[in-house]
């Protein structure tokens, strides 16, 4: 008998023109949480969807407890007890919760008619026990990406494999959905399942993981014990040097106000929101899942209606009724779910990256090909895209390369208002740093900034000053000097809310 329940063995991918994996082994222990760690585009997904059937490997082998297997396709690998979490959320928009998770085992009567009440009471059992507060009968469209990605976290659970991957699991979750999350991975763990993990989220890496893989440009560089490493000996194994800032901060000044938001509401998606951002500023929007942070940048930005309040932008009212208004007033927007609105998959790594800001290279009737090139490569280098040409489509891109195009849009728009939802999540520790740093110039340029992030290291680190929210209500504005993670949690909490009503 094997000491361990998967072994795959010099496992190479090649794309046409890419070679994704080339010659990784991977030796994983029944009943352990794996990390499988990397930069964008290391080859983490590939060779997952390698073990999960998604993709022929070109070489190598796999073994499961001490035999070779075949795994061709998905339902192969289903049936030899592998279930995996997609780092790009895969669901039928238009279906029900509990459709989606039963999609294509749905569970029958008289033998052939879907039986609708079972399966919904066999999520409702399912949701329970994973302690996910999610209606079985709710359609996925209306579902935040967070609630999404519980879903599809439900349904990998659901299918009782022995092997359960992770790719990304908690990037648009926030910490109290990330403990959760980590409460059922020690469930799991309990039950003897095995879990491969992937994050570029380092603490959460040390919190979990056994044991820990390292893999850089589809090569295999350590494996190891989690107790043998610690932060700054995976970065370096990652990046191959060592990171020294995580947050570089400058200190600028604080000029006048640039945005002035006046009891923004909008329906019951939030209301009565009022703050003032002002040139040379960042600053953060701290909330829980469904807290109303992302609503109203959307609002701000025209791309749901306002019901009540008034927007001024240079102490001028304005009235923003679509991201065209938006643009023309000088504010762009990146938003958090980049598959819905933000990427367009086919066109190439250049088109997307230049798509919202092709004024800026017209000239007479033609577009200015060289500087949009030009620029292109500039935003490739400095965000460390990792891309065979700037003419590849985006969708062959992993997925935090594709984070990092869509970033480099967002910052050659130059807009005087750039509002940011989650501009990290899914980046590598090395390519945060960079967008950490041109965030920060863009603040010191004299604009003004709006970020929104679930990361609290990053939200502490990087505003001047925190706007909380709790169910669509703002709790707080909080300096930077008197920002901690405890005080932000306190005021983004159930906690804090209550302990105010008592005292009224
Ligand atoms: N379908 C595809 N066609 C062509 N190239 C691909 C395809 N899928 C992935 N690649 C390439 O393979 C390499 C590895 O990608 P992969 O998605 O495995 O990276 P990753 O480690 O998961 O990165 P991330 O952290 O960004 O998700 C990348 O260079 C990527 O561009
Ligand atoms: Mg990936």
């Amino acid at each position: 008998m094997s000491q361990y329940i998967l072994e795959m063995v010099d496992v190479v991918k090649i794309f046409p023109g890419v070679k994704a994996v080339r010659g990784v082994t991977l030796k994983v222990k029944p009943g352990t949480v794996h990390g499988l760690m990397g930069e964008n585009g290391a080859g983490k997904s590939t060779l997952m969807k390698c073990l999960i059937g998604i993709y022929e490997m070109t070489a190598g082998k796999i073994i499961l407890n001490g035999n070779e297997v075949q795994i061709k396709d998905t339902i192969s690998a289903l049936s030899l007890g592998i279930s995996m979490i997609h780092q790009e959320l895969n669901v039928v928009t238009e279906r029900s919760v509990a459709e989606n998770i039963w999609l294509g085992r749905e569970p029958l009567k008289n033998g052939f008619m879907v039986d609708h009440k079972k399966m919904k009471r066999n999520t409702l059992d399912l949701l329970k026990r994973l302690h996910m507060d999610i209606n079985p009968d709710e359609t996925m469209r209306n579902l935040t990406v967070a609630k999404t990605q519980m879903v599809e976290i439900a349904k990998a659970v659901s299918f009782n494999a022995d092997i359960v991957i992770m790719d990304e699991p908690t990037s648009a979750l926030t910490t109290t959905e990330t403990q959760q999350l980590f409460r059922i991975i020690e469930n799991l763990k309990k039950k003897g399942v095995t879990i491969i993990y992937i994050s570029h989220k380092m603490d959460e890496i040390f919190q979990i993981c056994d044991e820990i893989t390292v893999l850089r440009d589809g090569e295999h560089v350590r494996s190891d014990s989690a107790s043998n490493l610690n932060i700054n000996k995976l970065i370096s194994l990652m990046v191959g040097r060592e990171l020294t800032e995580m947050f570089p901060k400058i200190d600028c000044e604080i000029g006048e106000p640039i945005l002035k938001v006046e009891n923004l509401s909008s329906g019951k998606d939030f209301s009565n929101i009022s703050f003032e951002l002002n040139r040379g500023e960042i600053l953060g929007l701290a909330g829980l899942v469904g807290s109303g942070r992302t609503e109203i940048v959307e609002t701000i930005f025209g791309l749901r209606p306002k019901t009540e309040g008034r927007v001024y932008i240079n102490g001028e009212e304005v009235d923003i009724r679509g991201p065209y208004d938006a643009l023309e007033n000088g504010i762009a927007l990146l938003t958090e779910d980049r598959k819905k609105t933000g990427i367009i998959p086919v066109l190439s790594v250049k088109d997307n990256t230049v798509i919202s800001n092709l004024k800026r290279y017209v000239e007479g009737i033609t577009l200015n090909h060289k500087k949009i090139k030009l620029d292109t490569e500039e935003y490739i280098k400095k965000l460390n895209v990792k891309t065979a040409d700037l003419e590849t489509a985006i969708q062959n891109l992993s997925g935090g390369n594709q984070q990092k195009v869509l970033v480099a849009r967002a910052l050659l728009t130059a807009p005087d208002i750039l509002i940011v939802d989650e501009p990290t999540r899914g980046i590598d520790v090395g390519a945060k740093a960079e967008i950490h740093s041109l965030i920060t110039k863009l603040a010191a340029q004299g604009k003004g900034v709006i970020m929104i992030s679930s990361e609290m290291p990053e939200v502490l680190g990087m505003s001047d000053r925190i706007l909380t929210m709790h169910e669509g209500k703002m709790t707080g504005i909080i300096d930077r000097h008197d920002a901690n993670q405890e005080v932000v949690m306190k005021y983004i909490s159930d906690g804090y809310k209550n302990k105010e009503e008592n005292n009224e």
